[in-house]
């Protein structure tokens, strides 16, 4: 995994979106759309923002038929709750970088048909051709999308329970820790590292021992985001607060000053 620690979060969103433009690009000029792994949370929002701005400056690709999929999604919200991830995403990236409803995808919470869930997101994933590019935050706990301490790594789509330290992370959405959904649906680890290209990004001081754990602990599901260890095609973007305890610092500099140019992420 390519580990690449930048100065500011501002940085980091610009490699990110740098990395994203390719690939909807590249599928444009090929004549086929991207498809797109989406996270929500705070972390990825600078970026969205820079590819955002970008697009409206007209310097950005056209976004014309590519296709997104969201991580996942919180079970027993009041349909059209503002707080949904399918909303959030669509507020916070996709309806403003114009791509339309229906190429914006997320696990259906729908209460009736939940135990059918996890299998139909699946097969909606394969459908589309598959993820070429997953971006990924990190949870203060290891979690990736939401899966918590102790899920296996070659789940797919299904339900989980929130840890209690999720819901209090996840408080600052809700008023409450109580008032925190108790259900999500979720990709699972086995599901993400099938897209082609995963990139995790973390800022920030609170994030530092959760990618310390991550990128240089045992593989172990302990530490869910451990399982990025096992992809082929891995870069984490850091900014210096959430590498601070990361033992090959030197070692990551190193080589990210030494890359070669023709080289991407
Ligand atoms: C949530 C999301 C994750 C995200 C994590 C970290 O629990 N399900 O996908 O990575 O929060 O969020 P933040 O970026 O706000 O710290």
């Amino acid at each position: 995994m390519e580990v690449v620690v930048l100065d500011t979060p501002a940085e980091v969103a610009s490699l990110a979106a740098d990395t994203i433009e390719d690939v909807v690009r590249s599928g444009a000029s090929a004549g086929t759309p991207a498809v797109l792994g989406l996270a929500t949370g705070s972390t990825p929002l600078a970026t969205y923002d820079e590819l955002i701005r970008r697009a409206r400056d007209g310097r950005g690709p056209s976004y014309d038929g590519v296709e997104t999929f969201n991580l996942d999604e919180y079970v027993g919200l009041p349909d059209g709750h503002e707080q949904s991830y399918l909303a959030t995403i669509r507020r916070e990236f996709t309806d403003a970088i114009g791509i339309p409803p229906e190429r914006v995808h997320g696990p259906d919470p729908t209460a009736e048909t939940l135990p059918t869930a996890g299998e139909r997101y699946e097969a909606a994933i394969v459908a589309a051709g598959g993820i070429e590019v997953q971006i990924l935050g990190i949870g203060s706990d290891g979690h990736l999308a939401f899966n918590e301490p102790g899920s296996s790594l070659a789940s797919l789509t299904r339900i989980k329970t929130l840890t209690a330290t999720t819901r209090k992370d996840n408080a600052r959405f809700f008023g409450s820790p109580d008032a925190v959904p108790r259900h999500v649906l979720t990709q699972g680890l086995g599901t993400i590292t099938r897209a082609g290209h995963l990139l995790m990004l973390a800022t920030g001081e609170g994030k530092a021992e959760a990618v310390a754990a991550a990128v240089e602990g045992p593989v172990s599901a302990t530490c869910p985001a451990s399982v990025l260890q096992l992809h082929p095609h891995v870069s984490v973007l850091l900014d210096e607060a959430a590498a601070s305890r990361l033992v090959r610092l030197d070692y990551y500099r190193e080589v990210y000053a030494g890359k070669p140019d023709w080289q991407g992420l």
